[in-house]
């Protein structure tokens, strides 16, 4: 079992606002924390020689190969500074003997609340309007919007986040329908109706995705989804980005079913978000022609970016580490 005195981590992917709130949190464990620009991979493993701990995000890439490499220089635990683990080959780190804990809800308000920001900022071009009226141009034309109230949205995935996001919605008086493989009866008894995922999108006039990406969900919105969906649907995605297959997506912006997109993950993200790339050529084609669309509004990866949230991470990773360290219970490891 491990009993290290001064844990050594190395904390990937890190921003300037990552070190703010670690450095911040650390000083009562006084760990020794060093940062990495760079995110975690094949490539960049060996920069955790020496390190018990590594600490990651969302777009570190932890498959087998890098895993190996991680076993072999001594890292004995990943600590994901974020609630989804798609992105860490589980199994190969049991195989391997390296533990995995995460920060399983830190503010499912944080999410749910940017959800809604995506939603009335398609709805009511509030984007558009801000540009307009610095330009002096105080025109409505192609600014009119339609009522949230007595609409029909459907949640896929009812965990913490898409719990909260229903509360949010219910404020709007909009009618909710659900799909989730268990579900929650706290819901029911508030007048959500859970459906068949055919018939969520069948009937929803906005659909807003709050499940976990695995092997189940990847692409759950594609061509044949689409197909079923009302004209005109909202698709709103802040969970990850391979739920939705991007090329049928797109097709579906060309040939109208879809009426306006909202994202906040995108499939390839890792290549572009969280960076500055204004002097750069941007390289990915799907992006490209989504950000050509009127009715598509992309952030990135920005919901879960509050300040509450950014507390609740810091602290709960630093107790994670903290609890691995003196061979306590791991309540948030990932089996
Ligand atoms: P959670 O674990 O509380 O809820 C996930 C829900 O999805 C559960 O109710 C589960 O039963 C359901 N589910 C699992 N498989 C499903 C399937 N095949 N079809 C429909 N539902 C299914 O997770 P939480 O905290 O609500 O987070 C949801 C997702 O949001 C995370 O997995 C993560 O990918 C994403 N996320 C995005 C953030 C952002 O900044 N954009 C921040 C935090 C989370």
């Amino acid at each position: 079992m491990a009993n290290y005195n001064h844990m050594r981590i190395a904390v990937f992917s890190t921003k300037s606002y990552d070190q703010e709130y670690f450095e911040k949190y650390n000083e009562e464990h006084e760990f020794h924390l060093s940062f990495f620009e760079t995110a975690l991979n094949t490539s960049t493993a060996n920069l955790a020689t020496g390190f018990d701990v590594v600490c990651i995000f969302v777009n570190d890439l932890v498959d087998k190969a890098t895993l190996k490499i991680l076993s072999t220089i001594g890292v004995k635990l990943i600590a994901l500074r974020c609630a989804g683990y798609n992105n860490v080959d589980i199994k190969s780190a049991k195989l391997n003997n390296i533990k995995v804990v995460r920060v399983p809800a830190y503010s499912p308000e944080a999410v749910a609340e940017h959800a809604m920001a995506l939603i009335l900022t398609l709805n009511r071009k509030t984007h558009k309007a801000y540009n307009r009226v610095r330009e002096g141009n105080f025109s409505l034309k192609n600014l009119i919007g339609f009522n949230l109230h007595g609409k029909t949205i459907g949640v896929i995935g009812t965990g913490q986040i898409g719990a909260t996001f229903i509360k949010v919605t219910k404020g709007f008086g909009c009618k909710i329908i659900a799909f989730d493989i268990s579900e929650n009866e706290k819901l029911v008894s508030l007048g959500v109706e859970y459906l068949d995922l055919d018939e969520v999108f069948k009937h929803s006039d906005i659909l807003s995705l709050h499940c976990p990406l695995n092997q189940h969900t990847q692409h759950i919105i594609n061509e044949n989804s689409i197909a079923l969906m009302k004209d005109g649907v909202m698709i709103i995605n802040t969970s990850r980005g391979a739920l939705i297959n991007t090329a049928d997506a797109i097709e579906g912006l060309i040939n109208k079913k879809i009426g306006y997109l909202g994202i906040d993950v995108y499939e390839q993200e890792e290549n572009l978000f969280f960076e500055d790339l204004s002097e750069h050529i941007i390289q990915d084609e799907l992006i490209l022609r989504l950000m050509s669309f009127p009715n598509v509004l992309i952030t990135s990866h920005q919901a879960y970016f509050t300040k509450e949230a950014m507390d609740e991470i810091t602290l709960t990773t630093l107790e994670n580490i903290k609890s691995f360290k003196n061979n306590l219970e791991l309540k948030n490891e990932v089996k």
